[in-house]
């Protein structure tokens, strides 16, 4: 069997390293918020470029209290995409703010700056890209834009940690910028984890209030806050593996590049690299009209492969309702052409080869 992920090959190659750490935590009996944490934010801040950086429970809770801290609240519009994980427009109704979608970019899949203008109103206070499986939105446009209308920028780096962009990593540039530390993330945790990037004095300092209970003196509260704060095991590990995470982005991206080597001249469009960044492949994802076919070959063939994402969220239940007139013609065809192969630091020649020949065996066939 190829997962699409194989954490296990990774916890065995760091397994002493991880086992030590854990149970120094253990012993230390310090469990939420304690040094490893600091030592953490001080490492994540230093190797993104950031003045600020502050753990939290989640992704999901990194983009929500970034948008809190930004001050974005009931009636404001923030500028986004529908094609991404359900967590960036969820951030954005916890706060009161409505999602405006837009459409993507038919190669990289990000939000198309070009789209953006169209739809600016004057409740529109953000624009929130996201820099999907890796390949960094093109920043360089989407914030000269936010600066030319008076926007912020919030970046979504939940599948990004580590991409860079014109030598700035993702997650430097916006007001404020989520990060996740899911198992499956480029830089993973063993448990859930977010993290929030800023510049911003204030931000950082309403962040740190906001994640615990809205308090920056023990009992003593200035807002209604949140319970939403790292733990001291999972900063542990993430301190490790901060140390790996050029080099597992280095192996993804060998990965990929094999993929596509092996994949030209099949019927299938591979990920395209824009040029403007570095593409970190949290996912290896391609288009194929015979996507069922594919799919159905790689998992007779003990391969596994995956949808992200089946249905965008204009068009999820949830959302459905409320954007019925809104028509986002390349999200719609990409969502129902994509297919995400295996990828992780640990997949190896021969297993990229045999995916490659179960495809090419089922599109020849
Ligand atoms: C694009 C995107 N945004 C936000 C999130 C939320 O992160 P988490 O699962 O850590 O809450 C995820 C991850 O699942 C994601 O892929």
């Amino acid at each position: 069997m190829i997962p699409m992920v194989d954490l296990k090959t990774q916890y065995a190659r760091l397994k002493d390293e991880i086992d030590r750490s854990v149970r120094e935590v253990l012993e230390s009996c310090a469990f939420v918020l304690g040094p490893n944490v600091k030592a953490f934010e001080d490492e994540a801040a230093a190797y993104l470029g950031v003045k600020h950086a502050i753990g939290c429970a989640s992704g999901t809770d990194a983009l929500h209290l970034a948008l809190r801290a930004a001050g974005i609240g009931t009636g404001d519009e923030i500028i986004t995409t529908a094609f991404t994980f359900i967590a960036t427009a969820e951030a954005i109704r916890y706060v009161g703010a409505t999602p405006v979608f837009v459409d993507i970019d038919p190669l990289t899949f990000n939000l198309d700056p070009a789209a953006i203008e169209a739809v600016i109103t004057d409740r529109t206070k953000a624009v929130m890209p996201v820099h999907l499986f890796g390949q960094p939105a093109d920043l360089a446009r989407i914030s000269a834009l936010c600066e030319r209308h008076g926007l912020l920028l919030i970046e979504d780096c939940a599948q990004s940690f580590g991409a860079s962009i014109q030598g700035w990593q993702t997650g430097s540039i916006g007001l404020a910028s989520g990060f996740s530390f899911f198992p499956s993330k480029n830089l993973g945790g063993y448990g859930d984890g977010g993290l929030v990037a800023t510049q911003s004095d204030e931000v950082a300092a309403k962040l740190k209030m906001l994640r615990n209970h809205g308090s920056e003196v023990r009992y003593y509260h200035d807002a209604i806050g949140y319970n939403s704060r790292l733990d001291e095991i999972q900063a542990a590990i993430l301190r490790i593996k901060l140390r790996h995470i050029d080099d597992f982005n280095t192996a993804r991206r060998r990965a990929a590049h094999r993929y596509s080597e092996l994949l030209a001249g099949l019927p299938v469009e591979t990920p395209h690299e824009d040029g403007l960044g570095v593409h970190v492949y949290h996912q290896y994802t391609l288009l194929s009209d015979r996507r069922a076919a594919v799919m159905a070959a790689l998992q007779k063939a003990g391969i596994a492969s995956a949808i992200y994402y089946p249905v965008p969220l204009h068009r999820q239940n949830v959302f459905a309702a409320a954007y019925a007139d809104v028509s986002l013609p390349v999200t719609e065809s990409v969502a129902a052409r994509c297919l995400s192969l295996p990828i992780y630091p640990e997949l190896e020649e021969g297993d990229i080869r045999r995916i490659v020949q179960v495809i090419g065996d089922a599109l020849n066939g």
